[in-house]
């Protein structure tokens, strides 16, 4: 009864001009609505920023936001000769090339951040890709002996063999592991980490022997030019009863378990028979390169080079990375972006951690492991 009185009360009859106290009503009902609606999209904004976390770990001034990646396990990466992706998915995704570029029914929502790198870092990382077109940027700054610092399943020619200090522990662990399985310790290393004049006495040597640069240009690198350089290479040799290396290792026969698996310890043979046009060089079954895990792996079971292989990830940015699923059931997004003049703003997925190497001429490669 007396709602209905106070309805009536404010019954307005349209046959009749609106009178100001009507008028007044109308604003009031206006106003009441529009603070409503304020409050209610006012409290669901501020229940939506309360979910996403701010991290204060990294220098971002971009606003943080999120995009759709691929879930591992469902997407494949690239076309090629052969997909590491576990044999039992990669036959079910040979289409899902297109369709790790649009978010789909399997991609999920991933919060990014952002992490500053200045540009000249893109000469710094283990993805560098050193070659006649791309100088090493390094000269022995990060290495260290390895006679100091190698287990006793294998040997040095020498007392300055120097390594980046970040693969010492991967050749130690993959020297190990093949003394275990076969007994033998008679690998060596002979040549790892070259300073630039080093190289120069070796290609003027190679020069002279061959009698034509060009011709001494398959095989030894043109100062400056020499991956080497980086310390991130190393030239295996087989010694003989004494110790000292003679024999060329050509990684056949038992040692063909050093070439097979070297992956698994992030090296890869980095000239590649059949890919001399792409490399500059000839077969060199002896020379192996730190890249890091996920991406020997890759480039391993494909058979590429590491001229294709970043060639492959420049194609990929965060929201359509490149996945790989290794045989361990581990995924990795690897991702470009490419450098800016001064600094560089790189996204990375903000729950994992990551690994930035430079690629030595263009920018960032990004390798997340997700699983
Ligand atoms: N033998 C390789 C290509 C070098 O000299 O770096
Ligand atoms: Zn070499």
């Amino acid at each position: 009864m007396k709602l209905k009185k106070i309805l009536n009360n404010f019954k307005i009859d349209f046959n009749k001009p609106i009178t100001f106290r009507e008028q007044m009503i109308i604003m009031s009902v206006i106003l009441a609505i529009s603070c409503l609606l304020f409050t209610v999209v006012y409290f669901a904004a501020e229940i939506r920023n309360k979910n996403i976390t701010t991290d204060t770990s990294e220098p971002s001034q971009l606003p943080e936001s999120s995009v759709s990646v691929p879930e591992s396990q469902y997407e494949s990466s690239e076309p090629s000769n052969y997909n590491p992706v576990s044999n039992s998915e990669s036959s079910k995704n040979e289409s899902s090339e297109n369709k790790s570029s649009e978010p789909s029914e399997n991609s999920v929502k991933q919060e990014i951040k952002y992490v500053s790198k200045d540009y000249d870092e893109i000469y710094n990382g283990n993805l560098i890709l050193v070659n006649k077109d791309y100088a090493s940027h390094h000269d022995g700054e990060n290495t260290v002996s390895l006679m100091d610092n190698k287990s006793s399943t294998y040997g040095i020619t020498d007392n300055s063999v120097y390594v980046d200090s970040g693969i010492v522990k991967n050749m130690n662990n993959m020297f190990d592991d093949f003394a275990d399985i076969y007994g033998y310790t008679d690998v060596m290393v002979a040549c790892a980490y070259r300073s630039y004049a080093v190289q120069v006495r070796l290609y003027n040597e190679e020069v002279d022997k061959r009698g034509d640069d060009r011709e001494a240009e398959q095989w030894v690198a043109p100062p400056g030019f020499s991956e080497h350089q980086s310390g991130y290479a190393f030239d295996l040799n087989l010694s003989i009863e004494n110790g000292v290396g003679g024999i060329k290792y050509d990684g056949t026969g038992v040692y063909s378990w050093i070439n097979q698996n070297c992956y698994k310890y992030g090296f890869i043979l980095r000239y590649l028979q059949g890919k001399e046009k792409i490399t500059g060089y000839e077969y060199e079954p002896w020379h192996f390169r730190y890249v890091g895990e996920a991406h020997a792996y890759y480039i391993m079971k494909n058979m590429i080079t590491l001229e294709e292989y970043i060639d492959i990830v420049h194609t990929h940015s965060i929201d359509n990375p490149l996945v790989i699923n290794g045989e361990n059931g581990e995924v990795w997004h690897v991702h470009y972006i490419a450098a800016q003049d001064g600094t560089t703003k790189i996204p990375v997925l903000k729950n994992y951690s990551y690994e930035i190497s430079g690629d030595n001429f263009s920018g960032f490669i990004v390798t997340q492991k997700v699983k």
